[in-house]
């Protein structure tokens, strides 16, 4: 976590060390789906210097935010990597539709909506704009205060991916085979 950024929540933190096992390609597009603060996709920019990342958020003042100024502490935080990062404001269920089905990235990260239905809908809508041997990644699978891990199962029913799982972790990932 950079400590020269405005961050509020860590969230992130519990992560990278599972994401550094997993992110071993080469990876130029990233799409995030729920950036809050930028600390997740600052991370992967730092890590990744030739990546790119489009940003989707509704930057809606109703999330759990201490001051409910997220989006210009998310503004700030990204300033420096200029057209590195694609800031798209709006529900992941709407901005999704609009991309192209040519669009397509080698990972995509979906922390946003943790419910069951929109979970469920943000893979429906980006699956199809990831790369075959491209990641996936998807926080809170484990929690059972969420319907992550409902959706990401149905979801993954009758679809051929290499899931990557660490023994207890909220953290889920696959590669589309
Ligand atoms: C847990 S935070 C993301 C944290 C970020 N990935 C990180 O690790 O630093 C969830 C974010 O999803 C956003 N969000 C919630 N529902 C959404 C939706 N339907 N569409 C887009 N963004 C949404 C919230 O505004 C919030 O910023």
């Amino acid at each position: 976590m950079r400590d020269d950024k405005e961050f509020t929540q860590l969230w992130h933190d519990n992560a990278t060390g599972m994401w550094a096992r997993w992110l071993t390609g080469d990876y130029k597009r990233a799409l995030e789906i729920g950036s809050f603060e930028g600390a997740s996709a600052i991370w992967l920019l730092d890590l990744f210097p030739k990546l790119k990342v489009t940003c989707v958020d509704t930057f809606s003042p109703g999330f759990d935010d201490v001051t409910g100024e997220y989006e210009q502490r998310f503004d700030r935080n990204v300033e420096e990597y200029g057209n590195r990062v694609t800031k798209l404001k709006g529900k992941s269920q709407d901005i999704l539709k609009t991309f192209s089905k040519r669009s397509k990235f080698d990972l995509i990260y979906i922390d946003a909506d943790h419910t069951y239905e929109a979970v469920l809908e943000d893979l429906k809508l980006s699956y199809p704009l990831l790369k075959k041997g491209g990641l996936m990644i998807l926080d809170d699978y484990d929690n059972k205060d969420f319907g992550v891990k409902q959706a990401v199962d149905e979801f993954l029913k009758d679809i051929d991916v290499q899931v990557l799982r660490e023994r207890n972790d909220y953290q889920m990932a696959f590669i589309k085979l």
